[in-house]
């Protein structure tokens, strides 16, 4: 089992942005913490980028390499990208969840909508890293229970 857990803008200043929302461990001890959760079960790769098009070309590079699931934090872009959620449907079937750290809705009002949710799987948000733990973990029965 493969999967990509794929990071948007601002996601490489975790534990310097806004530690009151976002905590105050970075985005190595995020990816340390998920690959010892899910040592011996599944292979995580994990890029971060803070442009929308590398965003799109890491999707589809996914798509070519035969993932079996994206686990993504499209952070500001969530709420602005069509490109976005038109390169998530252009690799279906592979599950896409999408993740926030934060509770968006809990949040400013240009947080409470997500252009890519509807081409996503599902959505989790509001647990800090463990939103990510979630999402492999919905990646994981999304391949045991659902059809593709
Ligand atoms: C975020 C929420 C977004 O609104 C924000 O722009 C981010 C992080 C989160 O993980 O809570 O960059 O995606």
């Amino acid at each position: 089992m493969k999967i990509l857990v794929l990071n948007g803008p601002n996601l490489n200043m975790l534990g310097r942005r806004e530690p009151q929302i976002y905590g105050d461990r970075s985005l190595d001890d995020l990816l340390a913490g998920l690959r010892s959760a899910f040592q011996d079960r599944v292979e995580i790769s994990a890029l971060q980028f803070n442009s929308e098009g590398a965003l799109i070309d890491a999707l589809q590079t996914a798509w070519h390499e035969g993932v079996d699931g994206v686990v993504f934090n499209a952070g500001a872009y969530t709420h602005t990208s069509v490109a976005l959620h038109d390169a998530i449907k252009s690799i279906a079937p592979i599950p896409v969840i999408e993740v926030h750290m934060s509770n968006v809705h809990a949040r400013e009002t240009f947080r409470h909508t997500s252009v890519i949710a509807a081409a996503c799987r599902g959505v989790i948000a509001g647990f800090g890293f463990d939103s990510y733990r979630l999402a492999i973990e919905a990646v994981l029965s999304c391949k045991a229970d659902i059809p593709q």
